[in-house]
């Protein structure tokens, strides 16, 4: 039977990136090796010209309806001033809310071939595999009150609020140790509960948790130290957890670990549906839609390619097909191809279109 993709390429270099899965796609199904059915809709800025919105109640429901949502990237200067419910990145915290993806797995590896791309020393990121599990739903993110009110006397007060409940954070912990299971047995849970309140509420959940888990080894971290940890001896790190903003602050600093934020790919994952087991996922690059490169034709497509890999293993059990793909993506990059930002010495860089060609060549050969 056919699987439903909706694809949100967005705005910036996401239609740039998400041309060359596409083409991907398109080869996989004329190979007869997937059924996939495209359905492609407007989100962030290019919604907003179109409709007036972020994203259309239309483009909700089939997002809610596929199989899996691949999204490329949204924002920019062009929307600045536009009504702030209606700011790009209001449609991916409506879609994530909507699909209620609450787990967010966001890997950073060092591809052996990258090993010099890094911001840091080759010795401290040679065969670094982190695993970011982001909570995606609650948090400041979404809290309520969140407003800015007039005090009248040419004051404002701004006011976002962080709110967690026992069962978001049990959720999210267990997904973290689940998942560590099958890789280093090692999680670190991040928060800061010498500040915060939602804070020693994570942290007396994430430890009840680690009870159940008596096999993988469990270490509390502050986050602001967990970021200085990321810097100085990253590989001491297998699966971190921790909290919506905490987790999109740590998993840009990760992803510079690995060479680029270009590289950095990510599947949001909702609870399985009790009668069919099947969990709604989202999947997308880590990075943003990078106004200062876009309409060059110079991103780099392997963050977003990684993310469409995570979709084959996640959402569709293409356990080898993912495999593969990750395997072009790795050979591709051990033959000496660059984007820019991945570029070491004087090397010559490709485009989007050069790179995403070139993946493509050694996954079907
Ligand atoms: P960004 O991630 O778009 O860019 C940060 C830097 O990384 C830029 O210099 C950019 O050129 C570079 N970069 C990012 N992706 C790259 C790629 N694939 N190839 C090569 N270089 C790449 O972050 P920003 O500039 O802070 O934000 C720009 C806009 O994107 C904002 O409107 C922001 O809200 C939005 N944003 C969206 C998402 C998303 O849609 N998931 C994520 C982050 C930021
Ligand atoms: C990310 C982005 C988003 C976030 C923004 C664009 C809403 O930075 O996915 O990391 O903060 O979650
Ligand atoms: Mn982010």
């Amino acid at each position: 039977m056919a699987q439903k993709l909706f694809l949100l390429p967005g705005d910036g270099i996401g239609t740039e990136i998400m041309a060359e899965v596409e083409k991907i796609i398109a080869w996989l199904n004329s190979q007869g090796e997937t059924e996939f059915e495209i359905d492609t809709g407007l989100a962030g800025g290019a919604a907003y010209d179109a409709h007036g919105v972020a994203v259309t109640e239309e483009d909700v429901q089939k997002a809610l309806a596929a199989d899996a949502v691949i999204f490329g990237a949204v924002g920019g200067p062009k929307w600045d001033s536009v009504p702030y419910e209606h700011r790009p990145e209001a449609a991916l915290l409506r879609l994530r809310k909507e699909l209620a993806v609450f787990a967010n797995l966001r890997p950073a590896i060092c591809y052996p071939a990258l090993a010099d791309a890094s911001a840091l020393k080759r010795e401290l990121i040679e065969g670094l595999d982190i695993l970011i599990v982001r909570e995606l739903t609650g948090g400041v993110y979404f809290g309520e009150p969140k407003e800015i009110t007039d005090l009248g006397n040419g004051q404002k007060r701004a006011i976002d609020t962080q709110v967690y409940e026992t069962y978001e954070i049990d959720r999210i912990a267990r997904v973290a140790f689940d998942l560590a299971r099958t890789r280093g047995n090692k999680v670190h849970s991040a928060d800061k509960k010498n500040v915060m309140k939602s804070g020693v509420l994570w942290d007396e959940v994430v430890r009840g948790v680690a009870k159940d888990y008596p096999d993988v080894t469990f270490e509390h971290i502050l986050a602001d130290n967990c970021a200085m940890q990321l810097v100085r001896n990253p590989r001491q790190f297998d699966v971190i957890v921790t909290d919506n903003l905490f987790g999109d602050i740590l998993s840009d600093t990760a992803a510079m670990l690995t060479g680029s934020l270009g590289m950095l790919p990510s599947a949001s994952l909702g609870a399985p549906d009790p009668a069919t087991g099947k969990r709604k996922a989202f999947y997308e690059p880590v990075h943003g839609s990078a106004p200062d490169i876009a309409g060059k034709g110079i991103a780099n497509p392997i963050a977003m390619i990684a993310s469409f890999a995570m979709a084959l293993r996640y959402s569709f059990g293409m356990v080898t097909l993912a495999d593969r793909l990750e395997n072009a993506i790795a050979a591709v990059l051990a033959d000496g191809l660059r984007t820019g930002d991945i570029a070491q010495d004087n090397r010559r860089t490709v485009g989007t279109e050069e790179m995403g060609a070139a993946i493509l060549k050694r996954l079907s050969a």
